[in-house]
């Protein structure tokens, strides 16, 4: 049994294969319509979400299977987490988990039978990363050629981007801060955003306050303030973020409305790749 985390213990070429399996089913999705057939899905939410939510829910659906969505303030906040997951892997056959510390993950895997996805912890978002890297090879003649820029501040998206791009082999220049760098060391970090976005192909950011870091505002604001994507700096550059985003502060309207801003191609495809995901990880495809 496999669990995803991070995209740590992936492969380069399970990521590959899951990437065209994700592509496939966007293609092809009634191929895939019955393969859960009475599977149960359940959603673990401490956090807000909007697209994981609504994608891994629609996409249990449309492979015939079902979701339980669990938001953890309507469940018990004295359990022990390891009974809760005990009682909740003899239920579902698979369980997705939104937590604020990648150790819950951890806790999680230890007491579970069935495979824990992380839908997003204070250090990585992988769903979103494959998602994003599927978008990138549907856009790009030669995705494996390709530089991405990542500019803003180096929080969840931005370490597993890092490791979904250094496992297939894809440039990623990081530009953030000093002191906002991610955990995930990067082969290029440039603190100048300019000169990171140089030789780009693809400019992503991400919000400048995640979920949890609300009491950081002033002080996050102040030290990215130079990180904004705008159209001075990405002149006409595809651009990706994961939404939501804050429009004004990480990115302008007219860089997120424009006709080379793919946010919506990576919306969508996270239902795809998570199908994939969810397929690969029951061993049904
Ligand atoms: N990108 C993303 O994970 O969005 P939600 O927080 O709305 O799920
Ligand atoms: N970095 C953001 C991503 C939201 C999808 C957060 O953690 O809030």
């Amino acid at each position: 049994m496999k669990h995803m985390p991070n995209l740590k213990n992936f492969s380069k070429e399970e990521l590959i294969d899951m990437i065209k399996l994700g592509i496939d089913i966007k293609k092809n999705p009634e191929k895939y319509c019955n393969k859960l057939k009475n599977k149960t899905m359940a959603m673990w939410f401490e956090k807000s979400s909007l697209r994981t939510r609504a994608s891994f829910e629609a996409g249990m659906t449309q492979l015939g299977g079902h979701a339980i969505y669990l938001d953890t303030s309507t469940t018990h906040k004295k359990a022990n987490i390891e009974d809760e997951i005990k009682c909740l892997s003899k239920y579902a056959d698979i369980i997705i988990a939104r937590v604020f510390e990648h150790d819950t993950i951890k806790q999680m895997q230890e007491a579970s039978k069935v495979p824990i996805i992380n839908a997003l912890c204070d250090t990585y978002h992988p769903c979103q990363a494959l998602a994003d890297i599927m978008t990138l090879f549907e856009t790009l003649k030669d995705p494996y050629k390709a530089t991405i820029a990542y500019v803003g501040d180096g929080n969840n998206v931005c370490n597993s981007l890092i490791i979904a791009s250094k496992k297939l082999g894809i440039k990623i220049n990081v530009s953030t801060p000093q002191n906002l760098k991610p955990d995930i060391v990067p082969d290029f970090w440039i603190k100048n955003p300019v000169e990171a976005v140089k030789e780009a192909d693809i400019v992503y950011t991400d919000t400048w306050m995640s979920m949890g870091e609300e009491d950081k505002k002033k002080e996050k604001t102040a030290k990215l303030k130079n990180y904004q994507v705008n159209k001075k700096l990405i002149g006409n550059k595809y651009f990706m973020h994961c939404l939501p985003a804050i429009r004004g502060q990480e990115v302008t309207d007219e860089v997120i409305d424009s006709k080379k801003s793919l946010v919506f191609e990576q919306a969508e495809n996270r239902l795809h790749i998570q199908k994939a995901i969810v397929l690969k990880l029951l061993d049904v495809v």
